[in-house]
């Protein structure tokens, strides 16, 4: 699948058993991996980068059995015994072994930079890296609080991967991140468990806390004052059998297919919607959709629920801006709502969003350069961009071209939204990118694409 077509559809209708969680997938299995005993994670995402990460805790000696017992049913939660499920003995807190090649993070930032963490604490050298969009990464972020913790950590010139790790004793810091990101909130918090003494983790705004819930969940002591974060170093993982929410950052493609589309009714099965995450949820209800949450619970110390979206027989968005702290809580939701903008009145502005800039691609300028390429007028900001809405652009609307997401898998997929509304078929260069989070995401959308 070199390039993907993308008819334009009339609406959205139908269910959806959205994907596991990526971030939660990550997370879960390397704490069952440092756990006492076997745990069982089901719903277990089915993205490449995090097979990534269970291919690298392999190289790292630990017994990873992971498989997907016939075919993922539609709703997971009513049928968890079919969906892929992945199996962990634990190791203990000090049961990794020396790996004997180099750990490949392939394309999955969160990878590296969570299992820099826990690398850095071990008795043995190690080496991690990804591929070249990974390595143009910034990593300076984790190596800093790391090195203060007394890990030894040699980067490429200008802090990227690959990443040499010399392990050694930790002790615990009282950090304040310079920039919002969860992931290096998790690097440290990681490192904190192999450290002497308690880590703490300040951050500037919230960001998705996944890690200090799976931490408290497999049994570590995990306490939250306002922002920050404290972990006491050495303490007993237990195995347990976990469930991964459906991931709300995949969910929100077809929240926005079905908003820019009349007449559509979707219905979303199994989305997490932990309230660290769901702030799109409050965006796209204030833009004007019309969105419904049912059959909410809690399961492994994740919120989920059903998700219901609805549009009329004529669509009217207000449109709007996401800036400051509403960023961090969107940051993985940006580029489809900005997907949105041609369709919406006033159009979509997002700032202080540099951020997207060091994603898996600059999400800004591909962003700009390929909406541009299907019609749309965009302003793009050296922290953000502006795609103008049809107060500005007459009702023009989007026409079909061909577009290049630079293999950037949430690109792919943002703007396979904003073809189904566009005159003309849309033709996505690189698709088969979408299986860095979303393998199955063509196949998904055209289950519920009426054409
Ligand atoms: C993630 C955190 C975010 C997000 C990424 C997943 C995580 O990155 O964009 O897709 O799992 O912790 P940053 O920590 O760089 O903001």
């Amino acid at each position: 699948m070199a390039q993907q077509v993308i008819a334009p559809a009339r609406s959205i209708s139908g269910g959806i058993a959205i994907p596991g969680d990526k971030s939660i997938s990550h997370r879960l299995a390397i704490f069952a991996s440092l756990a006492e005993g076997p745990s069982e994670i089901r719903n277990y995402s089915p993205a490449a980068d995090c097979r990534s990460t269970l291919e690298c805790l392999r190289r790292l000696g630990v017994a990873v059995q992971s498989g997907e017992k016939g075919r993922r049913r539609k709703d997971p939660a009513q049928d968890p015994g079919n969906t892929p499920r992945v199996e962990i003995q634990g190791t203990g807190l000090h049961g990794w072994r020396k790996p004997r090649r180099t750990l490949d993070a392939e394309n999955s930032g969160t990878s590296i930079r969570l299992l820099t963490g826990a690398l850095a604490g071990q008795s043995f050298p190690s080496k991690i890296t990804g591929d070249a969009s990974l390595r143009g990464r910034p990593m300076g972020r984790v190596i800093e609080p790391l090195t203060q913790m007394g890990a030894h950590i040699h980067a490429h010139e200008g802090g990227f991967a690959p990443l040499e790790i010399t392990g050694a004793p930790l002790h615990g810091i009282d950090y304040t991140l310079p920039v919002a990101s969860a992931q290096v909130k998790s690097a440290v918090l990681l490192a904190g468990l192999f450290a002497e003494g308690a880590t703490a983790v300040t951050e500037p705004v919230r960001t998705r806390d996944h890690t200090e819930i799976a931490l408290a969940e497999f049994g570590a002591s995990v306490r939250r004052t306002g922002n920050r974060i404290e972990v006491a170093g050495g303490p007993r993982l237990e195995g347990r059998q976990m469930i991964v929410p459906g991931d709300l950052s995949s969910a929100v493609f077809f929240m926005a297919a079905a908003s820019i589309l009349p007449d559509s009714k979707l219905r979303l099965l199994g989305v997490g919607l932990n309230p660290s995450r769901s702030a799109v949820l409050d965006f796209l209800v204030q833009m004007g959709a019309s969105i419904r949450v049912t059959e909410l619970a809690v399961e492994s110390g994740e919120l989920g629920g059903v998700v219901e979206v609805t549009s009329g027989r004529t669509v009217a968005l207000r449109g709007g801006k996401i800036a400051g702290a509403d960023v961090p809580r969107m940051i993985d939701e940006l580029p489809a709502l900005a997907a949105m903008g041609t369709y919406t009145e006033q159009g979509v502005e997002i700032r202080d969003a540099r951020e997207l800039r060091v994603k898996e691609s600059d999400r800004i300028a591909v962003l700009a350069e390929n909406l541009r390429r299907l019609g749309a007028s965009v302003e793009e900001f050296e922290d953000g961009l502006r795609v103008a809405g049809r107060a500005e652009t007459h009702g023009a609307g989007l026409r079909g071209a061909e577009v290049d997401p630079r293999g950037d898998h949430r690109l792919a997929m943002a703007l396979a939204v904003a073809a189904l509304g566009a005159r003309g078929e849309t033709r996505i260069r690189g698709a088969e990118c979408v299986a860095v989070s979303y393998p199955s995401f063509f196949q998904d959308l055209n289950s519920v694409a009426q054409r």
